[in-house]
């Protein structure tokens, strides 16, 4: 049985002062049964760490232990400020800072070494779509950017088409579900019908309170990574009962 994650990625927005939602966050769900995870900035990460017992993590990391990386963290470095997990191959990361899906793989495979959780992010683009090249879009993402040693606890993959993030455009479920179940069967295919029905699987573009109960209804969604949404407790608290 995998359990339900309700993951927030704030991208590159909040400063201290906004660490009193976690704090809302952490007094309204601290017996919760789903896993709760927030991907702060950096600057915030090793703060947000003391409101336990919600998870936290990073939006990236290098693929290297250490080095000459100016501006660059390191997973180790993650795990030494607190963080569980780190999101890797954001749509954001791979158009902005030209990250295909080798560098995403080495990254997911740099985070995994030192024990955190992998997120990895995947998902098509407006014109991808239209074209009808969703699938093959996200058999190639998938292939290229997940290690060969994944389990349930290393990996989370992320389906986050392009045009459905920030915008309020959000896929039918219909669409949610058929890039689901295709990501499922190619797991099981690759890392056995063990492995692959454990890894989770995530939504993410324009999850909102008003849509995330709708999409958790779709099979093998098993829960969402939310950018918008997750900067306050008002917005986020919804979607995450949606999930309990
Ligand atoms: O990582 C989160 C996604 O990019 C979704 O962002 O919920 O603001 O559409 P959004």
């Amino acid at each position: 049985m995998r359990r339900k994650l309700a993951a927030g990625n704030w991208k590159m927005n909040g400063t201290q002062a906004n660490l009193v939602e976690i704090g809302k966050l952490a007094t309204a769900h601290g017996e919760s049964a789903v896993d709760i995870l927030i991907c702060p900035p950096a600057t915030l990460l090793h703060a947000a760490t003391s409101y336990a017992p919600l998870k936290f993590g990073a939006q990236d990391c290098h693929m290297l232990p250490s080095g000459a990386h100016t501006g660059d963290i390191s997973a180790a470095q993650i795990k030494d400020a607190g963080g569980s997990a780190v999101i890797v191959g954001h749509s954001e990361r791979r158009e902005a800072h030209e990250e295909h899906s080798e560098i995403v793989r080495a990254k997911a495979r740099a985070a995994q070494a030192e024990g955190l959780m992998a997120i990895v992010c995947m998902g098509e683009s407006a014109a991808q779509r239209e074209a009808q090249n969703t699938l093959d879009i996200i058999g190639g993402q998938l292939a290229g950017s997940i290690p060969d040693n994944a389990t349930g606890e290393n990996l989370v993959v992320a389906y986050e088409p392009i045009w459905a993030i920030g915008t309020g455009l959000v896929p039918t479920l219909a669409q949610i579900g058929e890039v689901h179940d295709f990501i499922r069967a190619r797991l099981e295919r690759r890392f056995g019908a063990g492995v692959g029905r454990s890894v989770r699987i995530l939504y993410g573009g324009s999850v909102k309170p008003d849509n995330a109960a709708e999409i958790f209804t779709v099979p093998n969604v098993d829960g969402a990574l939310v950018g918008g949404a997750s900067l306050t407790a008002d917005a986020f608290s919804p979607i995450i009962k949606a999930l309990e």
